[in-house]
């Protein structure tokens, strides 16, 4: 049987309750915590930073899943590490030396992910994929929550599960973005072994029986 992971996105919590959002995941289904990074440089928003991961960091339960939406994410590396980041994702756009940013994630004793932009070729990943623990296969342009599934993300995940089996790479494939129950399985038979959800989750006026729904519909 397969074990497909959530991953609610913090990004859709409400900030004025974050504490509450945060038991809320520890005492769902829910497998990670989603934390969405950006530096309004190379996404057009700002999220949040340091300290607000700090305070995360102090209630979450579960595995920590960070997702960097910031150019030149080395300077950052030991910093999350020490935040408390078990996963830690940077963008292919944004590293020119994507080799040597993942050795550096798993010398901090993270696992290193790599996010690909909804343009951005599988097949760049080829000589890279043994190295990477998590490719994060982006559904809508990164920046935003809300926003809508773009379909082509199906052959993405087909084409990457073709590349991680034919490399014999033990890569999983996580996806992030308008993720919701019309697409969940979908997804999962296509490949996918983490699915991100944000406003799905938190809008939602159940949120703990959301997320028990897409553990079910995706196991
Ligand atoms: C988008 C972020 C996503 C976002 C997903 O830039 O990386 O993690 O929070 O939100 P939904 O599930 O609402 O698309
Ligand atoms: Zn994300």
């Amino acid at each position: 049987m397969k074990n497909t992971l959530i991953a609610p996105s913090v990004l859709a919590a409400d900030f004025a309750n974050l504490q509450r959002d945060i038991e809320m995941i520890n005492q769902s289904e829910a497998d990670w915590f989603h934390i969405d990074i950006m530096d309004g440089v190379f996404v057009p928003n700002i999220s949040f930073g340091m300290p607000v991961l700090e305070a995360i960091h102090r209630h979450a339960k579960k595995t920590i899943d960070v997702h960097l939406m910031i150019i030149d994410p080395d300077r950052y590396i030991k910093t999350f590490a020490q935040l408390g980041a078990n996963i830690l994702t940077v963008h292919y756009e944004a590293c020119t030396h994507l080799h040597r940013t993942l050795q550096a994630i798993k010398a901090e004793g993270m696992k290193a992910g790599v996010a690909l932009n909804p343009h951005t070729n599988i097949d760049l990943l080829e000589d890279v994929i043994n190295d990477i623990d998590m490719v994060c296969i982006m559904s809508v342009n990164p920046g935003f929550g809300g926003q809508s599934f773009i379909e082509n993300t199906y052959a993405k995940v087909e084409k990457l599960k073709a590349l991680i089996n034919r490399k014999q790479a033990s890569t999983i494939i996580e996806i992030d973005g308008g993720v919701t129950d019309k697409n969940a399985a979908q997804l999962v038979q296509a490949g996918a072994d983490v699915l991100v959800a944000g406003s799905f989750v938190f809008k939602a006026a159940d949120p703990i029986a959301t997320i028990s729904n897409l553990k079910q519909l995706t196991q």
